[in-house]
């Protein structure tokens, strides 16, 4: 399948401002080019438009709520499109309140077709917080809760969902890399029962055990989409983010997850959020991230059978 690249610039959804500025750290460090030189075809849509940053305070628990309205919408009738047409869409953020458009067009798409969705969520933070509990009004905090069902009907009801029918099952969403989760968040993290692979868990087990957990039990053709947020890395390696938290995965480790995603052969979508030249040097978060995003696609140093 072609590969669509989507640029989403914006960062009403965060607490800095800068993340509007990754589409094209990503494109200057080779994401196109890149994933041709794996032989396959790329297009790059360009960016989609939207309302510019108002950075104003939250109303309500929410800041920017108009503004991440519109953003989403923008995103999920983009990736939708992709869908249909046949792509493997690449959303390019932004910040990670833009994967309530993609993951509920990836849902839309799937429910349509009783195709299964499983969704790896690589992520220092859990972003299951609602306008009840949040401490920052940020809505990249809160996308999680919103796909499950809880949030603003505008956001809940993107692709047709509700709460009674939310775009997405906690049973279908894996966690993995977290390690900041707001205390009353906690609490739905837990009510919601997600399985959260924690920095602990990656400590105790290994990157290879807690990847083989999160992949397992796919049901046969089952949609993998990933929604990484670069902050899931250790900021040792990628600085270039506004809310970096110590003590995530190595380069090493990164790699390791990255390969065994596409080692299943499944993932049909894919967030890249979060990156924020502002906090960047030389752009080496991007350039980081494109280097994942090659082993998302299969890059291997040795030729391997498929297992
Ligand atoms: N939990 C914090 C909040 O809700 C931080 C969220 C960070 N999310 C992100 N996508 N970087 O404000
Ligand atoms: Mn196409
Ligand atoms: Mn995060
Ligand atoms: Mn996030």
């Amino acid at each position: 399948h072609p590969i669509a690249l989507i640029g989403a610039p914006t960062d009403v959804g965060a607490g800095a401002r800068g993340a509007s500025m990754g589409p094209e750290a990503l494109r200057v460090a080779g994401i196109a080019e890149a994933l041709a030189a794996l032989g396959l075809v790329v297009h790059d849509i360009g960016n989609l438009a939207g309302p510019p940053n108002p950075w104003q305070p939250p109303v309500n628990g929410f800041r920017h709520l108009g503004e991440v309205i519109e953003w989403n919408r923008a995103v999920h009738h983009a990736v939708l499109a992709q869908l249909h047409a046949g792509c493997v869409p690449v959303m390019m953020g932004g910040d990670h309140c833009l994967a309530m458009g993609s993951i509920s067009a990836v849902a839309r798409h799937c429910a349509d077709r009783g195709v299964p969705l499983r969704v790896l969520w690589f992520d220092a933070h859990a972003d299951f917080n609602t306008a009840a509990l949040t401490p920052s009004g940020n809505l990249h905090g809160m996308p999680v809760a919103s796909l499950c069902g809880d949030g603003p009907p505008e956001l809940v009801g993107l692709g047709g969902f509700s709460a009674a029918h939310p775009a997405l099952s906690p049973r279908d969403l894996r966690q993995i890399g977290i390690r900041s989760v707001d205390e009353g968040e906690k609490q739905l993290v837990h009510q919601a029962g997600i399985d959260v692979f924690d920095m602990r868990y990656i400590d105790e087990h290994g990157m290879r055990a807690t990847m083989e957990r999160a992949l397992a039990d796919m049901a046969p053709g089952t949609h993998l989409h990933v929604s990484l947020d670069v902050d899931f890395l250790d900021p040792d390696i990628a600085p270039g983010v506004a809310t970096t938290i110590r003590g995530g995965p190595t380069y090493r480790e990164a790699q390791l997850c990255m390969e065994m995603v596409a080692d299943t052969g499944r993932m049909a979508s894919l967030d890249i959020v979060e990156i924020n030249p502002a906090y960047d040097t030389h752009n080496r978060t991007a350039e980081l991230a494109v280097d994942l995003v090659e082993s998302l696609f299969g890059k291997s140093t040795l030729m391997r059978r498929r297992g």
